[in-house]
C-alpha cells in the first residue's frame, strides 16, 4: 500500500507555501472562534463548543450521564477520566492541567475530584465557569438536583416530603447538597444512623432518628446511602451484620412502608449492606429513574446556563 500523503510524522520536506497556509488558517480559525462554535454547519450541525469533564475520582453515573448531557445539548464533551495516561502521572499539578485545558478553550469545565483540591479558588483563577460533579465530601449539587427532580416527578410539592438519609451521612457529598437545597425546597430531612456515620455537628432543623422503623414511619422518601469504606480511617470499625441488621432495607421494612413512598440511593449501591436487591423491583422503588432523571436535569442545566448568550 502506497504510503498516505496526509501523514505527519515529521518537519521535513515540508514547502514554505504548505506552512503559510498551515499558519493563515490557523489564525482564521483562532480569530473566527467565537463566531465559528456558535453557527452551526462551521464544524457540524448543532455544535456549539467543547466542554472539558475532568473525573479526577471514579464515577460511572455522573460522568456518563454529563458526557451524554453534553452531546444532547450540543457541547462536545472532552474527558480526563483519572490520572492514568494523563501528565498528573508526571507530576504536573490539578490546577496546571485546569490551566492548559482552559488554554484549549472550552465553554465550561465538569470537575470530580476530593477535598484537597480548592474547586472554590479554581473558580475565581479561571476564566470559564466549573460545574461541581461530586467534590470529596463538601457536595455533588446535580445529584441533589436530580434526585429532587425525581422526587417532584413522582411526589410533587418537595416541602411535602420527608426526605430520610439512611447510613453514611457523614461521608456523603449527596447529604451537604440536600441540605444547601433544602432551605430552597423547604424539604423536611432526617437522619438515621449508627453513631458512627453521624456528622459531629448536625444541621439545625435536621431530625436524627435512633431507630429505623421510627424513621420510615415520619419519611416519605427514602434515600439510603453508600457506605464510603474510601473516606473511613484505617482503624474504623464497620460490621456488615449489625448495619444490615440494624439500618439495611431488606423486603421486611419495605413490606410495612406507606404504598406512596419513595425507595432511593445514589449509587453506587453495596447488595446486602445498605440495600437487599430484590427491594429494586418494588414499584416505590425509583433507583434507575434517579439515574435516567440524572442526563435530563444535566442536559437543562447546561442549556439553562450556557445557551442563553449564544
Ligand atoms: N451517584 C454518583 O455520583 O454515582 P457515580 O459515582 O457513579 O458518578
Amino acid at each position: 500500500m502506497p504510503p498516505s500523503k496526509s501523514s505527519l510524522i515529521n518537519l521535513k520536506n515540508l514547502s514554505v507555501k504548505t506552512v503559510g497556509s498551515l499558519f493563515s488558517k490557523t489564525l482564521e480559525l483562532k480569530k473566527n472562534f467565537n463566531q465559528y462554535q456558535r453557527s452551526a454547519g462551521v464544524y457540524h450541525s448543532g455544535y456549539k463548543g467543547t466542554a472539558a469533564l475532568l473525573f479526577l475520582e471514579p464515577s460511572t453515573r455522573t460522568r456518563f450521564s454529563f458526557e451524554a448531557a453534553c452531546s444532547r445539548a450540543g457541547y462536545h464533551p472532552l474527558i480526563l477520566d483519572g490520572i492514568a495516561g494523563t501528565s498528573l502521572e508526571k507530576g504536573e499539578t490539578i490546577e496546571d492541567t485546569i490551566f492548559n485545558i482552559e488554554a484549549m478553550r472550552p465553554l465550561f469545565f465538569v470537575i470530580r475530584s476530593d477535598d484537597q483540591f480548592d474547586m472554590q479558588q479554581m473558580v475565581e483563577k479561571i476564566s470559564v465557569p466549573i460545574i461541581n460533579a461530586g467534590w470529596g465530601k463538601r457536595g455533588h449539587p446535580t445529584q441533589a438536583l436530580l434526585d429532587a427532580v425525581t422526587i417532584f416527578e413522582k411526589r410533587g410539592d418537595l416541602a411535602k416530603q420527608n426526605i430520610l438519609f439512611i447510613g453514611d451521612i457523614k461521608h456523603s457529598r449527596v447529604v451537604s447538597s440536600h441540605i444547601e437545597l433544602a432551605a430552597t425546597t423547604g424539604s423536611p430531612l432526617a437522619f438515621c444512623a449508627p453513631e458512627n456515620f453521624l456528622p459531629e455537628q448536625i444541621t439545625s432543623g435536621v431530625k436524627v432518628f435512633r431507630k429505623l422503623e421510627e424513621a420510615l414511619d415520619w419519611a416519605t422518601v427514602i434515600m439510603a446511602l453508600r457506605v464510603q469504606k474510601e473516606r473511613h480511617g484505617v482503624d474504623a470499625w464497620f460490621s456488615v451484620e449489625d448495619y444490615r441488621k440494624n439500618f439495611g432495607i431488606n423486603l421486611d421494612r419495605v413490606q410495612k412502608l406507606n404504598p406512596d413512598s419513595l425507595l432511593m440511593h445514589p449509587g453506587p449501591i453495596n447488595y446486602g449492606v445498605e440495600i437487599e436487591s430484590e427491594i429494586l423491583t418494588d414499584p416505590r422503588c425509583v433507583i434507575l429513574k434517579q439515574v435516567e432523571n440524572g442526563v435530563f436535569l444535566r442536559e437543562a442545566l447546561i442549556r439553562n446556563l450556557f445557551d442563553g448568550d449564544l
